[in-house]
């Protein structure tokens, strides 16, 4: 069988859509990059999906819609990688599509995630075995179904001695942190909070602009500490794992009550550095107690320095991206999704229990033929 995958990642930023065309080595944890691409959202599409992630009206016709226009970027992103890399789509074993998460509710008697972007049309379109619909497994088998991204962490970049941790910042943040694998302890991981997703919102609101570019505004601010008092005391933060959240909590009406709370104004770049410190600090108390010796940062988020720099600061052990163990920290969770993609095929579970709390190892995801 071919060893080439698709892996296909839009997160919840809804910034547009990662599709990296790898191939993974056999017998080792090792992976090779063929071809990236990277296709951004038209401003309109981005703002109708940030619309479908908190409830509305007509969702189901919304939604039918968004799930054609999405399918038709990712096939069409899909096959300019494989063209990129100068594949065949017979040398493509399978594309992992992760979709576009527009709910995600993984608690309680009625828990369900829903990810959206059609892997009929995909597999249609490419003419590409198609996986996808990685979560919902998981959660039938009592877990988060999420985070995902942890099994592969652990595969490709875990230490023979060393606790590594990863930590991935896209619109919501979520940390693996990996035992020496000799020590044959569990990986733990979970969603810490809102990663990029306040900062995207207020600067958006405030500036027009889709992301406060290279931290400017949070830079030109004063954090204050009784508004991030405030938002710390958001109950997801002290909740133990597994847990997992999603957009639909941490919106801008979440942000508007507790600025309302704090009964003054604060100029808008206090708030934008209030946030930086919200993302770091609620990442950095998340991995202190687990004792990581390293820790490598991966996603949008390692594009901000100011955000880069409140978390290497809060933490005592050495910081680097993903980069310096060989992946662009852009491409480590499409290129999970390939790996997923894989894991499925195999005949092998992708969900770790000791992450989501699931009762077991499930084999994910939905396959759509070529
Ligand atoms: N130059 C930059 N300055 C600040 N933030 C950036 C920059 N580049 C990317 N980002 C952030 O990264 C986000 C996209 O990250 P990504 O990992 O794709 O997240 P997701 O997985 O949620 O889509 C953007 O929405 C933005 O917040
Ligand atoms: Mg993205």
């Amino acid at each position: 069988m071919s060893h080439y995958y698709i892996g296909l990642m839009s997160g919840t930023s809804a910034d547009g859509v990662d599709a990296v065309c790898v191939r993974f080595a056999e017998d080792m944890p090792s992976i090779t990059l063929a071809a990236h691409r990277y296709e951004p959202y038209p401003e309109s599409l981005r703002q109708r999906l940030l619309a479908l992630m908190v409830p509305g009206a007509n969702e189901i016709d919304r939604m039918g819609a968004l799930e054609g226009e999405l399918a038709e970027i990712f096939a069409a992103a899909s096959t300019a990688a494989r063209r990129a890399a100068g594949l065949a789509r017979t040398d493509v074993a399978a594309i992992g599509s992760h979709g576009q998460t527009v709910r995600h509710r993984p608690s309680g008697p009625h828990a369900f995630t829903l990810q959206i972007g059609d892997p009929a049309r995909i597999a249609e379109r490419t003419g590409i075995l198609t996986v996808s619909d990685f979560r919902r497994r998981d959660i039938a088998a009592g877990g988060q179904g999420a985070p995902l991204v942890p099994a592969f962490h652990q595969w490709l970049f875990g230490h023979a001695t060393k606790t590594r941790a990863i930590v991935n910042i896209g619109g919501i943040a979520n940390i693996t942190v990996i035992p020496g694998t000799d020590a044959k302890s569990p990986v733990r991981g979970f969603d810490t909070g809102p990663g990029n997703a306040l900062l995207d919102a207020w600067a958006r609101q405030h500036t027009g602009e889709a992301q406060d570019t290279n931290g400017v505004l949070a830079a030109r601010g004063c954090m204050d500490p009784e508004l991030l008092a405030l938002l710390k005391d958001d109950p997801y933060f002290a909740a133990p794992p597994p847990k997992s959240t999603g957009r639909e909590h941490f919106t801008l009406q979440w942000l508007a009550a507790r600025l309302q709370h704090l009964g003054r104004d604060l100029e808008v770049a206090c708030v934008q550095a209030t946030l930086v410190c919200l993302t770091a600090e609620t990442i950095s108390e998340a991995l202190t107690p687990l004792h990581p010796e390293e820790v490598f940062l991966c996603g949008g988020g390692t594009a901000n320095p100011v955000l880069v720099a409140a978390i290497t600061e809060r933490l005592a052990v050495p910081v680097h991206t993903t980069a310096h163990l060989g992946l662009d920290p852009q491409l480590v969770e499409p290129a999970a999704f390939a790996w997923l993609a894989r894991e499925t095929l195999s005949g092998r579970p992708g969900n770790l229990p000791s992450v989501t709390g699931a009762r077991r190892p499930v084999i994910l995801g939905a396959l759509y033929p070529a």
